[in-house]
């Protein structure tokens, strides 16, 4: 009999890489194509005459809205806000950024400037999101995620001078390889490699270093040169190695790896124009199934289903429904009346929420003209961190930058009035590019925890292990929906494939509904 493996190893020798590839795949060993998420097992049509309202319309509701509709089911979305996308909002000139106790926020900047307040990349491993970005026709380009020309900065390390980052991850790797080829070549690894992997490992380490004949790291032009090569007598000089010491220094690396985490991995992609073309594609889509300036005043189950108040343009309405997916957060769920039953209600009063923020000014592109930054993350050690840098309108004179994007609660950050917010963001410019912290203008802070409608980031704490357990179970008429029923919190991805499951839930409830109905029917007969 052939073995898989003997299989594969003929189709490739055939057909090359590509007919490899195919046949892997339709053996079920890789994912299929990454663009397309699995369809939601129920029928065509399974869903006409059966009433489901979908409560919230950030990604979660969306997306419910959306499959539950193309399902054949009859859906209306309640949103309390003017605009759909929840956290997925976009800041431009005339945006009011308007907090639980009053303060008010307007963002002055020129027309084609922006800043994603919430959400601000998508990772090419987000299959779901980037498949409605395709079926929605909403264009995307790069995120520059990472950038070797970015910056680190302590204020304890190396002098609290900045190091561009190819020097740091190149010298760092030159100095660990060189450490690692002495230790072979003093014996220390006999009992681990065999003599035949040492010689492997040991000319890998010259190439991977790099390393010189004598396996010494002494500098490479992988981590910048002093004086780049250029024309005529211009010839290269490489940087210096930076010691080892100022590396390990433990306020210095920290984040220096950041870009390697799964989701942060190169390509990352953003939509042109701002992150909240997607919500606004998805409210294109569902039509006047959305209803805007709707807060959702009450959740109540009732003997056919369930039945929701809310209020719109100063009256008391509301709607019954066989079903209803809630994707709103549980920081704002937990204030509204509700029958859903105990367990479920004291994992989402006990639930805590995140105080992420984003400081965003306007600028004269100085990361670009005066420092060769296109996009990319520079990291400061003491103060706002990271600063972002745009991928959007490369080379447009002026643009919009992130200083400061972390949680309120590091550092005291709460307590700060937002004019010590907004010097302490722009001390952390002034670290890494001095004398340009005066170039920044028009400010704006955007604390999630202070945001009506969401009143937190993303979701931090179910107040139990088991809380989250309880969350992703249907509760009779009611299944819920967001990033913090999946496994993949403060991402998009993981509230549309919460809304896809929470539709399968439904559609598994409706089959059965009905197979009960008919055999009930054929006893009758
Ligand atoms: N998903 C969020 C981000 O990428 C946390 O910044």
């Amino acid at each position: 009999m052939i073995s898989r493996r003997d299989f594969l190893m003929r189709v490739g020798q055939a057909g090359g890489y590509s007919a490899a590839f195919a046949a892997v795949q339709s053996l079920g060993l890789m994912p299929m194509k990454g663009a397309q998420a699995e369809p939601i097992a129920a029928a065509a049509g399974s869903g006409k005459g059966v009433k489901v309202v979908v409560l919230g319309g950030g990604i979660g509701g969306l997306v419910s809205a959306y499959e539950l509709k193309k399902l054949g089911y009859e859906v209306t979305l309640l949103e309390a806000r003017e605009r759909p996308g929840g956290r997925n909002w976009t800041g431009r000139n005339g945006t009011k950024v308007e907090f639980t106790d009053g303060t008010v926020q307007t963002i002055q900047w020129e027309e084609g400037n922006y800043q994603n307040l919430g959400p601000g990349r998508l990772p090419s491993t987000h299959w779901t999101m980037l498949g409605y970005c395709r079926e929605l026709n909403v264009p995307l380009e790069v995120e520059v995620n990472t950038s070797r020309s970015t910056l680190l900065q302590s204020d304890t390390a190396n002098g609290g001078k900045t190091v561009p980052q190819r020097k740091a991850i190149n010298d760092t790797r030159g100095h660990v390889s060189e450490l690692l080829s002495k230790c072979i070549a003093q014996g220390a690894l006999d009992s681990e490699l065999t003599k035949e992997d040492r010689e492997r490992m040991t000319s890998f380490l010259k190439v991977y270093g790099p390393l010189n004949a004598q396996g010494a790291y002494v500098g490479s032009d992988r981590a910048g040169y002093k004086t780049p090569p250029g024309a005529g007598t211009q010839v290269p000089v490489p940087e210096v190695p930076l010691d080892m010491r100022t590396l390990l220094d433990e306020d210095f690396w920290s984040s220096l790896f950041a870009e390697e985490t799964w989701d942060w991995q190169a390509t990352m992609m953003q939509p042109v124009g701002g992150m909240d073309r997607i919500p606004y594609a998805f409210a294109k889509a569902l039509g006047p199934i959305v209803k805007f300036n709707a807060p959702v005043t009450e959740i109540r189950k009732t003997a056919k289903g369930m039945r929701v108040a809310y209020k719109q343009a100063g009256a008391e309405k509301q709607i019954e429904a066989d079903y209803c997916v809630i994707a709103i957060p549980f920081s704002i769920l937990k204030k509204i009346p509700n029958d859903l039953s105990e367990p479920f209600k004291k994992v989402i009063d006990e639930s805590q929420q995140a105080s992420a923020y984003k400081i965003a000014w306007e600028s004269r592109r100085f990361w670009e003209q005066d420092y060769n930054i296109y996009g990319g993350l520079s990291y400061v050690k003491q103060g706002p961190s990271p600063i972002w840098y745009p991928s959007a309108r490369l080379m447009h004179p002026t643009g919009v930058v992130v200083s400061g994007y972390t949680d309120e609660q590091s550092g005291n950050f709460a307590a700060l009035t937002l004019e010590q917010k907004f010097a302490a963001s722009r001390g952390s410019i002034e670290k890494l590019h001095p004398g340009h912290g005066k170039e920044l203008k028009n400010p704006v802070f955007c604390g999630w925890k202070r945001i009506p409608w969401n009143e937190g980031s993303w979701i931090r704490g179910y107040g139990g292990t088991s809380g989250y357990d309880v969350v992703i179970q249907p509760d009779g008429p009611f299944v819920l929906a967001g990033d913090w029923v999946s496994h993949v919190v403060a991402w998009q991805e993981g509230a549309a494939l919460s809304a896809r499951r929470a539709v399968g839930l439904i559609a598994d409830k409706v089959k059965m509904a009905k197979l009960t109905t008919t055999s009930s029917e054929t006893v009758a007969s």
